[in-house]
């Protein structure tokens, strides 16, 4: 049964396929704050270990509530390494960053996220979906508290 929620396909398609790509984003940064949480070094390594800890927690319930997002809205969640990367403009890193790399990079992945998810919701805004916007605007405010964090260390 297609969803019947005063939103019609072409609408939920346009929103379903700007969550795609925000998930692969927050995937991506999740996977890179989990590995600084595993390799960073250094004198402040026991505060960054924890805060990274805390943030990419913090990302693992907010994919399960994107991915849950596009299954309300009538479609598939596309969910491989494969198409993350593809989508994702956050890039994954190939080699061990020392500690302040990997504060900036992080912090530069925040704030892309932060511009995705804006243009995404302007879209759900024009088209009155609300719970995507509620969605987005709270998981921009955590984002940009999460760069905050980050950027007051540097
Ligand atoms: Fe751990």
């Amino acid at each position: 049964m297609e969803p019947s929620i005063g939103l019609n396909e072409q609408n939920r398609s346009a929103i379903s396929t700007g969550l795609e790509r925000l998930l692969a984003e927050v995937y991506t940064l999740y996977l890179k704050t989990q590995n600084f949480h595993w390799n960073v070094r250094g004198i402040e390594f026991y505060s960054l270990h924890l805060l990274f800890e805390k943030q990419y927690e913090e990302m693992a319930e907010e994919i399960d509530e994107i991915a849950e997002r596009i299954r309300a809205l009538g479609f598939f969640v596309e969910a491989s390494f494969s198409s993350f990367s593809e989508l994702s403009s956050i890039k994954e890193e190939e080699k061990v960053l020392n500690s302040k790399e990997m504060l900036i990079a992080l912090v530069q992945g925040h704030e892309t996220y932060v511009r995705e998810a804006r243009r995404i919701a302007e879209i759900a805004d024009r088209e009155l979906d609300f719970a995507t916007v509620d969605m987005l605007g709270r998981r921009m405010g955590a984002h940009e508290k999460m760069a905050w964090f980050l950027r007051s260390q540097i």
